[in-house]
């Protein structure tokens, strides 16, 4: 497939509106999970990625944020706790966040694969996202978990910056717009996240090394971890990336084939 969008209106605003571009069958899609503290650079990866892998970035923290922005009125109560715990940096419970993925199953079940960031967090997540897949008949390429030194984790949290409208991701000093406060590739206006504020910072690297740490045991017993260091700029992180999934992939295909003979 040449070029796909990361059109991601089906899995921002919900199943009733549907994707504009809807994906082709690939050969091999790929499907791809995120791991990594938070602002490790997940989301900035995921825009590269989609780039030359071309699913679809599909972040739960997103999706929390595009839901907080709906008025009041349509804000289930669900999704108003949900909110509630982003603020002070703690995790969604897993019922509500697995509500709201499951919502979204066609853009799992996409042709055009997927790259979840911030999606699985918990063991309770995985399981359920793995009973979902095997349901469905599909199976995870890989789950990528990007090590950094807290130190740097929090200099890149306290700058950075997030447009409005597409999301895209910059920071004040390391990724700056070409004009500040205004989205290099829409135009919209970029905020600074409630949740990257000190305290809520400490709150989340807790949150993390409590529940999303145990995951990368989970999928080192599936044989679908592959552990990159997030140091260099991020196009060095996405070609570092890229060459392991390669590597990774051709070794699956190997073995899938020995198994055959
Ligand atoms: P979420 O939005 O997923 O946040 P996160 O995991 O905390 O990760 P971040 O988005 O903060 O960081 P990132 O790793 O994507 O880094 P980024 O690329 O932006 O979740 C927010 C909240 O929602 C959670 O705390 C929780 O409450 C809730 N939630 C979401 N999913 C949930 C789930 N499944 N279950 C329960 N609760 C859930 O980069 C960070 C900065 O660094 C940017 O400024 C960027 O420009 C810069 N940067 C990136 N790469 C580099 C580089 N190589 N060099 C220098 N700077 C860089």
């Amino acid at each position: 497939m040449a070029s796909r969008k990361n059109d991601r209106s089906a899995w921002l605003q919900g199943p009733a509106v549907p994707c504009k571009d809807v994906a082709e069958t690939l050969q091999i899609p790929w499907r791809i999970v995120l791991l990594g503290a938070p602002g490790v650079g997940k989301g900035t990866q995921a825009d590269l990625l989609h780039r030359r892998l071309h699913a679809c970035h599909l972040s739960t923290g997103d999706l929390f944020r595009a839901a907080g922005q709906q008025k009041d009125c349509d804000q289930t109560p669900a999704m108003q706790q949900a909110l509630a715990y982003m603020r002070r940096g703690e995790l969604v419970p897993d019922a509500t966040v697995w509500e709201m993925v499951r919502e979204r199953g066609e853009c799992l079940r996409c042709a055009g694969g997927f790259i979840l960031d911030g999606f699985p967090r918990t063991l309770g997540q995985a399981k359920a996202l793995k009973k979902f897949m095997d349901e469905e008949g599909l199976s995870l390429s890989a789950v990528v978990d990007y090590e950094l030194p807290e130190a740097e984790i929090v200099v890149r949290l306290g700058g950075r910056r997030t447009c409005e409208q597409c999301k895209a991701v910059y920071h004040v000093k390391d990724r700056p717009p070409q004009v500040e406060g205004q989205c290099d590739r829409c135009f919209g206006k970029l905020f600074q996240r409630e949740d990257d504020r000190p305290e809520s910072i400490r709150v989340r690297l807790e949150a993390y090394n409590r529940s999303t740490a145990p995951l990368i045991e989970f999928y080192r017993s599936l044989a679908r971890l592959v552990r990159i260091p997030a140091m260099g700029s991020p196009e060095e992180i996405c070609l570092r990336t890229l060459s392991v999934l390669e590597v990774k992939r051709d070794l699956d295909l190997d073995y899938a084939s020995m198994r055959k003979v």
